[in-house]
């Protein structure tokens, strides 16, 4: 059912697929130890206190402790807001931030050293609740059109309030990285990463700043979602202090429960709607978002800024008025988790549109598809859909394959009898690569691509492989437009000292960006093409022509040059008796532009799915009372598996992008966005009543249960 016609979307056998699959793919931790010490963090177990004082045990020969003091340079991890320590200063500011390393030959001598080490805390009262937060890390507003005379002007005004929770993006390989020292002072620093030059200039920045004395490896990266975009600095720089006092390598692998305690997860949000209809078009939206970002600003900044420009959804709404904060609270930092504070706004706006149509006593579907924006509309910041939006036919092609239409209407009627069942149905896009002018003024990107002698090209990028296919996309890109076969195109795990910087893998921006960059540079190799000689061109990012200039202040103008669209459809049924719910069916259509490769395409449509099932009712956590994440293991924190979706239909709708290659579009994210909102909604119908929380887990069934029941 692809709608598309370029050959380039002929599927390939993925090229880390035999490496992976056969177990022959040697991550960090597979490989050798020799000479390379184990180093394990001392972490506070308060969510806000004062160190008084710390008391170590002493240390036989060959171990090492490592805390701030150590660190040469500024012992602060260059994010965004460069706030968050390498190692802690004289408080810690929740349960599982840094305080020191202990490094050593005997990875169980380490263990023995770190619990024979007492610190003394004096306690201060924290903050886990991010509504009784006084520190905002950021607040943004924009607004456009008349909001109050909308409102008053308005039929009806409808107010509600949403909630998302934590997510963890349960990555298989833990984070894990590992530094060496050089004689002449350099550090090379690898591991398991998204984005080697965040690494390079936060460990660059830490080790005293001289660039030609770090050098950032990517290894074979056991998957990130995210989670690999901002944490990798933090450790990166900690085992680069490390190695440089001990004189040695220093490895460190975070084991699960370690790793579920003190990296960043999905930011819980709560979205606060306000919606104005007249003659059943929406004609003003207001909308408050708050995130709760934890200890320290890392990302919070740019995932907040995604969250508000989504807000409204896929709907043309002439008159906005959008505010978003994000507060500090003492409990683990949030970051980047696939969709990247898109899938807190969509819920928010899916959640809005349905509930509005159920209270005007209209078709739920019917009133969402006459407030779709269109081809020509102004977005939420008065940028333009430049392009078609396919969201109509879209709907059609999934509502043919799930009986959307049908089986909605069916389970609206009173349900009675153990199993009850429901259907939801979500619109989403997600804005493709960067926010704003981020690609042009903050990235920049640059591509190499090298000739051999003997014929064979190298893709030099900084662009990494965490199992979404780019290694595969780019490699097939260079191999047509050169129109060589596949193996004489080579692409390596990204390292410093040979790639330039392309950019971080993030934001579904590589595909289109840098697969461009890749199309371009092999044109022009092609044009200059000789055999045997040694050739290498570089290519740099083009900003589009089309776009309304964006205004990083006042959040005008055109936040993305496009978006990739979806329509979800999630179908549930619960049993009253044990409270169990079961997805029946899973469907979605996805338009991502031309698929690089179809097969890859449609595994990352499937997998991010079903992550944003996991969203709607699976994968709960949240912190205890001391602060502390309570969901620390995969026992306690469960993701679906394909066991739990046993049926997913996904198909793609192709609308080609211009300016990306061949017409491809962001991919990766798209699918996680509208998961949980269509997960919801057919949890209302099995519920016969309005929900506005996800993760709406099995005990929120059984709770929801005893109240009809009382
Ligand atoms: N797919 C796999 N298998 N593993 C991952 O870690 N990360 C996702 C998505 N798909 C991820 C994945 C995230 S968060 C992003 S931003 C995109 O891939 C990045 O891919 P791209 O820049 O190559 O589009
Ligand atoms: Mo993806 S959340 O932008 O790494």
């Amino acid at each position: 059912m692809v709608h598309t016609t370029h050959p380039i979307s002929d599927s390939v056998v993925k090229l880390d697929h035999s490496a992976k699959i056969s177990g022959r793919a040697r991550y960090l931790d597979d490989l050798p130890m020799d000479g390379v010490l184990t180093g394990r963090m001392l972490r506070s177990d308060r969510a806000r206190a004062r160190i008084l004082a710390v008391h170590l045990p002493p240390l036989p020969e060959g171990y090492c402790v490592v805390d701030r003091r150590d660190v040469p340079g500024d012992n602060n991890v260059n994010i965004v807001k460069d706030d968050c320590p390498v190692f802690a200063r004289d408080t810690v500011e929740f349960i599982g931030e840094a305080i020191l390393m202990v490094a050593g030959p005997d990875p169980k001598e380490v263990e023995r050293l770190l619990r024979e080490i007492r610190v003394e805390y004096e306690d201060l009262p924290p903050v886990l609740d991010p509504a009784e937060s006084d520190t905002v890390f950021f607040e943004y507003h924009y607004a456009k059109g008349d909001t109050e005379a909308a409102f008053r002007e308005a039929d009806h005004v409808f107010t509600e309030t949403f909630h998302t929770g934590y997510q963890e993006q349960a990555y298989l390989e833990t984070q894990s990285m590992q530094a060496e020292p050089h004689p002449d002072g350099k550090v090379t620093v690898r591991g398991s990463m998204q984005c080697p030059y965040y690494v390079f200039s936060a460990v660059n920045r830490v080790m005293g700043g001289d660039p030609g004395k770090v050098q950032i490896c990517q290894e074979v990266t056991g998957g990130a979602f995210g989670g690999k975009e901002d944490y990798p600095s933090i450790i990166g720089c900690q085992v680069a202090v490390a190695a440089r006092k001990a004189g040695k390598p220093v490895r460190m692998v975070l084991d699960r429960r370690e790793d579920m305690t003190c990296t960043n997860k999905r930011h819980p949000s709560v979205g606060i709607y306000k919606v104005a209809v007249k003659g059943g078009k929406v004609t003003a939206m207001e909308i408050d978002f708050l995130l709760n970002g934890g200890a320290y600003t890392t990302l919070s900044a740019v995932v907040l800024q995604r969250t508000i420009i989504s807000s409204p959804g896929v709907y043309f709404v002439p008159n906005l008025k959008v505010r978003g904060r994000a507060v500090k609270t003492n409990t683990v930092p949030n970051g980047a988790f696939r969709g990247f504070g898109g899938p807190q706004g969509f819920f928010g706006a899916e959640m809005m549109m349905d509930h509005i149509a159920r209270k005007l006593g209209v078709n739920p579907l019917e009133f969402r598809v006459a407030n779709l924006a269109r081809q020509g509309d102004s977005t939420s910041t008065g940028g333009r859909y430049h392009f078609h939006v396919p969201l109509p036919e879209m709907l059609e092609q999934v509502d043919a394959m799930s009986d959307f239409r049908r089986k909605w209407a069916e389970y609206e009627k009173p349900q009675t009898g153990r199993y009850r069942r429901g259907i939801g149905l979500s619109f989403s896009y997600h804005g493709a690569g960067f926010t704003g002018n981020g690609e042009r003024d903050l990235i920049k990107a640059v591509l190499r691509m090298r000739k051999n002698a003997d014929d064979t090209v190298e893709i030099l990028t900084a662009g990494t492989d965490m199992g979404q296919g780019l290694k595969t996309a780019l490699v097939k890109i260079a191999a047509r437009e050169l129109d060589v076969p596949l193996e004489q195109v080579r692409i390596q795990n990204p390292d410093t000292d040979r790639v330039p910087d392309s950019g971080p893998t993030v934001a579904s921006r590589s595909t289109m960006i840098v697969g461009e960059l890749v199309r371009r540079a092999a044109c022009r190799l092609k044009e200059i093409w000789k055999s045997g000689r040694v050739l290498e061109v570089e290519e740099h990012y083009v900003h589009p022509e089309f776009l309304i200039p964006f205004d990083a202040e006042a959040f005008t103008g055109d936040a993305y040059p496009t978006y990739s669209w979806t329509v979800q459809v999630v179908e549930l049924e619960v049993d009253t008796l044990t409270a169990v719910p079961k997805v029946l069916g899973a469907w979605g259509s996805f338009d991502v532009g031309t698929p690089i490769d179809e097969k890859v395409v449609i595994g990352q449509m499937e997998g991010g799915f079903l992550q944003g099932i996991g969203m709607g009712g699976m994968e709960y956590a949240a912190a205890d009372g001391s602060g502390r994440i309570r969901n620390a293991s995969f026992a306690d924190y469960l993701i679906p598996t394909s066991m739990d979706v046993p049926h997913m239909e996904c198909v793609l709708n192709t609308a080609e992008y211009p300016e990306g290659p061949y017409g491809a579009k962001g991919a990766g994210e798209l699918p996680t966005v509208g998961g949980a909102s269509a997960y919801l909604q057919a949890m209302e119908q099995c519920m016969a009543r309005p929900l506005n929380h996800v993760p709406y887990t099995m005990d929120d069934i059984m709770a929801g249960l005893r109240e009809v029941e009382a």
